[in-house]
């Protein structure tokens, strides 16, 4: 009986039922009335009073285990037919998440910081909103320079220690507070989002990102600014792009210039974007003033340096091709998804 009971044990440890029938025949072949147990119950009053005290546990173990087991099976045979007649239909395939895209200016200002990184240039960053020294007076703006206007600069609070608080109009002022920070020589490059009060249109915007450059040391000459700004086009842009200066001004700067490439699209030749004249203007640039550098206690018989400054929308215009300024600050997922690059 013993052995019976032990071949029993592993029949029903393990049987696993695939359907209510084959449920049903096990609990008749061993819970039924006919069925097994009760079978062993019938033989066990024929055993002795001496086998009974060691059988009569086991038997009841052994029923108890049968029940147990036909219990468990019933009751996920159950859930699985729950699942299966409510809505859920766990069958259908999942929603798959969308993945996002690196925006075309964050793409572009990486590929700048990478070419300048590359030469040693550092990345400084800097407050958005600024006081007037940082952003005008110590780079030489005149008191009455019509940049300093309402129409250009976003004023936030008149008076103050250090002038009139604005959001920062360039990042030109986180060159002044490196300046006034450290000793030179300085080469670093300044990406950040700068703010002017302009009227929104496709070639405007009250917002938009510049990358600025500043390099001061000994013997620092315009032939070390435009050999520095010519690499960097023919990385950004490629090899055989043309450059080209042109006088300008700025207060910050003397000699100023403005350098011109040849223009990305046409490749020289002529089209709408470079208005048929074969070369795009991209960046602003020059020596920095010898009063920039006193103004944060530099002595500017000793050290010369160059400074540039470029809108890194205007460079993503002409990579990308990309007419309307107001569609890199709409977030539209199905603008962005179009320049996803190798350098992800
Ligand atoms: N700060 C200038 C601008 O915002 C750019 C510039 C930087 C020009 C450095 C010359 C030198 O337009």
């Amino acid at each position: 009986m013993q052995q019976k009971i032990t071949q029993y044990t592993s029949e029903i440890t393990n049987f696993q039922s695939k359907n209510a029938e084959e449920l049903e025949s096990f609990r008749i072949r061993f819970l039924g009335t006919k069925g097994i147990i009760k079978d062993l119950f019938e033989a066990f009053k024929t055993v002795s009073a001496e086998e009974k005290r060691v059988l009569g546990k086991v038997l009841n173990e052994f029923k108890q285990m049968a029940e147990a087991k036909y219990q468990a099976l019933k009751e996920s045979l159950e859930s699985v037919e729950k699942s299966e007649n409510s809505e859920l239909d766990l069958t259908l395939p999942g929603e798959g998440f969308e993945l996002g895209a690196r925006h075309p200016l964050s793409l572009v200002r990486k590929e700048i910081i990478e070419i300048f990184k590359k030469l040693g240039f550092n990345v400084a960053e800097g407050p958005e909103i600024e006081d007037d020294w940082h952003n005008f007076s110590a780079l030489n703006f005149p008191e009455e320079h019509p940049a300093r206007d309402m129409q250009d600069t976003f004023f936030i609070k008149k008076g103050g220690e250090k002038g009139d608080i604005a959001l920062r109009t360039h990042t030109s002022s986180v060159q002044v507070r490196m300046m006034e920070a450290g000793k030179p020589p300085f080469r670093a490059i300044m990406p950040g989002r700068v703010y002017r009060n302009e009227a929104i249109s496709a070639r405007a915007h009250c917002f938009f990102h510049q990358v600025e450059g500043l390099y001061i040391d000994e013997n620092v000459s315009f032939a070390d600014l435009k050999q520095t700004l010519f690499h960097f086009v023919q990385e950004l842009f490629g090899e055989g792009t043309k450059v080209r200066f042109r006088p300008s001004y700025f207060p910050f700067t003397e000699p100023s210039a403005e350098m011109d490439i040849s223009c990305s699209i046409c490749k020289g030749v002529g089209c709408q974007f470079c208005k048929y004249s074969g070369w795009v203007e991209i960046l602003g640039c020059g020596m920095v003033d010898p009063n920039v550098l006193e103004n944060c206690n530099i002595d500017s018989k000793k050290f010369t340096g160059y400074a540039f400054g470029m809108g890194i929308e205007r460079i993503t215009n002409l990579k990308y091709q990309i007419k309307d300024l107001r569609l890199f600050s709409e977030n539209d997922i199905r603008f962005l998804k179009q320049f996803q690059s190798e350098m992800i």
